[in-house]
């Protein structure tokens, strides 16, 4: 009997010490990292917002809606949005004509519903709401990213993943402006969106296995194919692009072929669908000057990164590429 009290006694006590452990210990794991982790996982990515209405804005933003996402796409004011949804009318409307050329009907209802699903907006704390994914696509300039990051980290949800479009800029920079690390990480698409295949996904060391395992899922019901890459200068495509372009553009300043030549040379020696000076025009010499501008500041000691004094010309005198109707060639009708 007395024995059976003590091993009651103790039973007792040792239900009060594991109830005692229990509270400290869920006092022990920080809540919002928690829940994020296990809600990353859980939410499906559905509502996604696409900050910056721009060429890969508006390409993120379109391919978003046609593979079937609720998307809001901000920028600063209504004029640069209706250019937006104006450029993805036309896209859509060639995505259209591919996929369904049997079939208008089809083609109709496709264009209908990718429309529908975009909300053009200008306020960016709204805009993130609801949101599961938020792609920033602005500015190349780390300060401003950094800002707007840091903004939307107090008016999105916390399950919401951020992810940045940068070319250049390392993801780590612009993350650390939030408190949600691993809930970060770089989504990097091509030009033109709609059609380039590829997204390259970065990883900084804190991005959570839930995180990049959404980002990988996401990309590919957009149907993308995805590669993977550590938050190293320019990642795969751009670290290898960027100084190959501007190696064309000292070879045209060298005089030692036309760009004619140069551009026939890349594409029916060597399979490229356009040559490096086309391409350069295509993305923008702009783009391309801050990039290598920022990397040179960054690695002085890199001479793939040295200034191009001919690139820098052509930036002075406005000269952007297709876009501004001028570059290397001119665009003007
Ligand atoms: N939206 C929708 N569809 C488009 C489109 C757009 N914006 N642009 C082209 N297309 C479709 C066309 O409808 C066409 O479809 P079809 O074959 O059924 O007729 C198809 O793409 C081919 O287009 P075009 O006939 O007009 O022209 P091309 O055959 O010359 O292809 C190109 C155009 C796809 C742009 C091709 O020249 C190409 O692949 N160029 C290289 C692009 C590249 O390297 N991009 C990466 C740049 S780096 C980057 O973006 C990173 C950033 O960080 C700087």
């Amino acid at each position: 009997m007395a024995f059976g009290n003590i091993t009651g006694i103790l039973l007792e006590e040792i239900i009060a010490i594991k109830g005692k452990l229990r509270m400290n210990l869920s006092r022990l794991v920080v809540p919002s990292r928690s829940f994020s982790a296990s809600a990353v996982r859980n939410a499906a990515i559905n509502q996604v917002t696409v900050i910056g209405s721009g060429l890969m804005g508006a390409g993120i933003a379109q391919v978003a809606a046609q593979t079937g996402h609720k998307v809001n796409l901000v920028d600063l004011n209504d004029d640069v949005l209706k250019k937006a949804e104006n450029s993805i009318k036309t896209s859509v409307s060639r995505v259209a004509k591919k996929q369904f050329k049997d079939d208008t009907e089809k083609g109709n209802k496709f264009i209908d519903e990718t429309l529908t699903n975009i909300t053009y907006m200008t306020d960016n704390n709204r805009s993130v709401a609801t949101a599961d994914l938020v792609i920033e696509a602005i500015i190349e300039n780390v300060e401003i990213k950094r800002k707007l990051f840091s903004s939307l980290d107090k008016a999105a949800p916390s399950h919401t993943i951020f992810a940045s479009n940068t070319s250049s800029l390392p993801i780590k920079d612009i993350a650390e402006s939030t408190t949600r690390l691993d809930r970060f990480g770089g989504l990097h698409f091509f030009n033109p969106v709609p059609v380039m295949k590829l997204l390259e996904i970065i990883r900084i060391p804190e991005t959570s296995d839930a995180t990049y395992n959404k980002m990988v899922e996401w990309g590919k019901n957009m149907g993308k194919v995805t590669v993977t890459c550590k938050d190293t200068p320019g990642f795969i495509v751009n670290r290898l692009l960027v100084p190959y372009m501007m190696e064309a553009l000292r070879m045209l300043e060298r005089g030692d072929a036309s760009a004619r030549d140069i551009d026939t040379s890349m594409k029916l020696g060597a399979g490229y669908p356009m040559g490096p000076l086309e391409l350069a025009d295509y993305v923008g010499l702009d783009t391309s000057y801050y990039i290598v501008k920022g990397w040179a500041e960054k690695y002085p000691d890199n001479t793939l990164f040295e200034n191009v004094p001919l690139l820098e010309k052509l930036i002075k005198e406005g000269k952007f590429g297709v876009k501004s109707g001028e570059g290397i060639y001119s665009y003007k009708k």
